[in-house]
């Protein structure tokens, strides 16, 4: 089985496996799906080669996990016809595999990072290219919880407004308890077998409904930890988002700098 795996995966991209060792304790891998169209964004290309602060939202974001040492590499997701993406750090694979839908570009590069060298029990952590305010900090924070974790886990924000539920004439009907509510981030980590059955299991229905890893996985009967993130770890999907994002890394390069002439 991963002899097929890595004679696909060196036909699909002509890149060398990430290396190891076939005993090597569990690493951790970064899976980052870049395949979208960006459509909610307004842009002229999709959103994650937006340039903001001096760099496109995908460089921002793949430098987070390139600044997290216990990554043993980074795979990013983009669509088959995609020539734009290609990336110069020797952590870095670009596999075009995207899919019609976010979770058939996780479940085809799960497969591709199979095919580099991942094993059943790696843990792979799966980030969205437009999360580009993700830091290294909060990345490694999510490896330490769930790290020993049965299950594994994701970012997560515990919601501070109050929700309420709309009729069909967009009328508020309901307050709804937010008391056990969070918004979910990314990364989400998973052992790559788990993330792997659960997707499979959804494969046949088209993943419908499956919006992130942990909705695959919560439907196989397990319960992801939920591990408490920064609410600047905001998805850009609006057009109004870069000019925030810009903004927020900005504001971190000011404070990076006055911390450096200290
Ligand atoms: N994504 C992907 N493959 C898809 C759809 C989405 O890899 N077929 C990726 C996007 O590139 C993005 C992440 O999944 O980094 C989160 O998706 P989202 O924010 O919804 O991005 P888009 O689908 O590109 O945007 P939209 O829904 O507004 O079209
Ligand atoms: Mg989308």
């Amino acid at each position: 089985m991963l002899a097929i795996l890595e004679s696909a995966h060196t036909m699909l991209t002509n890149a060398p496996p990430f290396p190891d060792k076939a005993d090597a304790p569990a690493r951790c891998y970064a899976l980052i799906p870049c395949a979208g169209s960006g459509s909610r964004a307004g842009t002229a290309q999709p959103k994650q080669y937006q340039s903001i602060a001096g760099a496109r939202l995908i460089d921002h974001t793949v430098d987070a996990f390139l600044g997290v040492p216990a990554l043993a590499g980074v795979g990013v997701v983009v669509a088959p016809e995609d020539v734009v993406y290609t990336s110069p750090h020797a952590r870095v694979r670009v596999w075009h595999v995207g899919g019609a839908t976010r979770a058939h570009s996780v479940f085809n590069g799960l497969l591709a990072l199979q095919g580099a060298g991942a094993r059943p029990h790696d843990w792979v952590l799966v980030h969205d290219a437009a999360r580009c305010l993700v830091r290294p900090a909060e990345v490694e924070a999510l490896i330490r919880a769930c790290i020993n974790d049965s299950v594994g886990g994701l970012l997560a924000v515990p919601v501070p407004d109050t929700l309420k539920r709309a009729d069909c004439k967009g009328r508020a009907e309901q307050t709804v308890d937010r008391v056990d509510v969070w918004q979910a981030q990314t990364p989400q980590m998973f052992r790559v077998s788990t993330l792997w059955s659960a997707l499979e299991a959804q494969s046949a229905e088209g993943f419908a409904g499956i919006t992130d890893e942990a909705s695959a996985v919560e439907r196989t009967g397990l319960t992801p930890l939920l591990v408490r993130g920064s609410a600047q770890n905001f998805k850009v999907t609006y057009p109004e988002d870069f000019a925030l994002a810009e903004a927020v890394l900005q504001s971190r390069r000011a404070t990076n700098q006055r911390e450096d002439n200290k």
